[in-house]
Order: C-alpha cells, then structure tokens, then sequence
C-alpha cells in the first residue's frame, strides 16, 4: 500500500473525528524502540519519535527514549500493570485508530521489533480496517541484541545455518506448540522470546526431540541495557541457569553459543555449571 493510500476513509461504525471537522487525516507509525540502548534506535524511529504528537508506548521502552519525544506530545502508557487497568490489545487499536482519525501524528513505540513479537500486525490491521494509513518502522529485536552483546553470532559458518525465533510462552501460559523437531536440529540457533519461566519444559522438549544436552545455550537478560546479565550453560542446565534470574531476558540455544563471552574471556567449557558475567 503505498504511503497515502487509505488515508481518511471511515471504517463501518467509527466517526471520523478529523474528517467531520475538516482536518487533514492523522496517521500511525508502528515504532521499534529497540532492545532498551538508546543509541540502538534507528534514525528513522528518531524522526518519528521527533514528530509525533500522541506516543502511545509500552513498559520496556526506557525514559531516555520517550524523552526523544516533543515535550509538549502526549505520552501514554499501556504497559501491562499487576494492580492497576491493563489495556486490553483492542482497546490499543481503538486508541490508535481514533487519535489518527483526530488528524494526529501517531507513534506506537514499541520494544525491539514492532513485527516480532509485539503485536504490531494486529495493529496494523486494525489501521487498515479503519482506512488510516500506518507505517511499520523496524527496531533491534532483542535476539540481536542479546547475541551481540555477548559476541555470540546467531548464525556462523559451520556452527549455525540457520537461526529460528519462538516465544516460549503460549497465550494459556503453557509452553507452546512448536515443531520441535525441526527445533532440535544440530548447527542451528533456536531464539526464544518470553520463556525464562517455562526454560525447563523447553529443555526437555528439545532434548525430548533429540537436541544434544551438551548443546551450548545462554541466557540474556536485560540485553543492551545498563544491567544486564548473561548466564551461559547447556541446554541440559538450562533450567539451573534460569533460576533467579528476573526481567526481559532471551534464550539463546546453538552451537554458536559456544563463542558467547559471559566472562573476560571468550566462553569454551559449557559443560558444568552456569558461568555468570556482568556487562
Ligand atoms: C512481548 S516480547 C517483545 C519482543 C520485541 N518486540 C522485540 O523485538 O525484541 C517481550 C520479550 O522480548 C524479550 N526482550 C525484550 N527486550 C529484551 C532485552 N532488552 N533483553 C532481553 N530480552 C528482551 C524478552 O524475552 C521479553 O519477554
């Protein structure tokens, strides 16, 4: 679709607020803030951010980011919050949709990728059904971000063909229903969003599906930011490593992970306990 198409047409039901008062239609941009570094944002998010009216943004994304923002824009959060309202993935579109119906220049920020992971396509659907035009500006996922970190290449020559992104949390919580044996095949890099919880049954569902127990893994947790952590281990103590630890964290499982520096030097001997490295 190219960049104005749609632009100012009602979807069935809704008002359009901007149209009724003559203004020019707003619209929305789908916004990566990357994994938490500032400096990881691209320049393009930088303009959107620096244009924008309304920032409509999610929990990981760090103040120095929002701050990036117009200080006279409207900054919402709709992080997901134990005691007080969490807003419902409907209620995000509507919000998004109406503020561009008013005429506004729209962000969704987002943590990493808006597409992976972040519920960007339902957003961008919701756009589409409402005929407001939305832009997708990608972001660092935090799956690059934690290799880099730790100097561990998701994919390498001999080691990893090819590397694979999974959640490990299904939306019952459950571990979800993946292809696990194509998952366990050797020089190949398994990167899993959301599963510091479920780490254990992800162990054994690739160990179950013939992955080495041996296989290098590590754990990233806060990668890119100021306190971040690494734990190597083997897929085997995978779940030993994940004890304890706490916030955004991504697992990382491949014989790539072997080079992954969780200390001075670069990380040889996975066998045995978890080795831990501060940033
Ligand atoms: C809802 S997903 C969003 C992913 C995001 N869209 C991306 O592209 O990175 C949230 C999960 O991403 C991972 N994550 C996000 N930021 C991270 C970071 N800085 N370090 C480690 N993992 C991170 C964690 O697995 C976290 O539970």
């Amino acid at each position: 679709m190219s960049k104005s198409a749609g632009r100012g047409k009602a979807a069935t039901g809704l008002v359009v607020l901007g149209e009724a008062r003559g203004r020019a239609p707003g619209r929305v941009r789908l916004v990566g803030a990357g994994p938490g570094d500032p400096e990881l944002l691209t320049l393009k998010a930088l303009k959107a951010l620096q244009a924008a009216q309304v920032v409509v943004h999610d929990g990981l994304v760090p103040d120095e980011i929002l701050a990036l923002a117009p200080a006279d824009a409207r900054r919402i959060s709709v992080a997901k919050r134990k005691s007080r309202h969490s807003y419902a993935q409907s209620e995000i579109n509507r919000m998004l949709v109406a503020f561009a119906l008013e005429g506004l220049e729209v962000v969704r920020l987002k943590g990493g990728d808006p597409f992976i992971f972040g519920r960007g396509g339902e957003e961008l659907e919701a756009c589409r059904a409402a005929g407001v035009e939305c832009e997708a500006i990608p972001g660092v996922t935090a799956a690059l971000a934690a290799g880099a970190s730790a100097g561990a290449p998701l994919t390498h020559r001999g080691a990893a063909q090819a590397v694979t992104f999974v959640t490990g949390h299904a939306a019952d919580g459950q571990v979800p229903d993946l292809d696990w044996p194509s998952l366990a095949r050797a020089n190949h890099t398994v990167a899993i969003y959301m599963g510091l919880t479920t780490a254990g049954l992800i162990a054994e569902r690739l160990m179950a599906a013939g992955r080495d127990g041996a296989t290098p893994s590590l754990i990233v947790v806060d990668a890119s930011r100021p306190h971040e952590r690494r734990v190597a281990s083997t897929l085997a103590g995978l779940a030993a490593a994940a004890q304890g630890l706490e916030g955004p964290a991504l697992l990382l499982v491949g014989e790539a992970m072997a080079l992954a520096q969780v200390d001075a030097g670069a990380y040889g001997g996975y066998e045995g306990a978890a080795m831990e490295a501060k940033a």
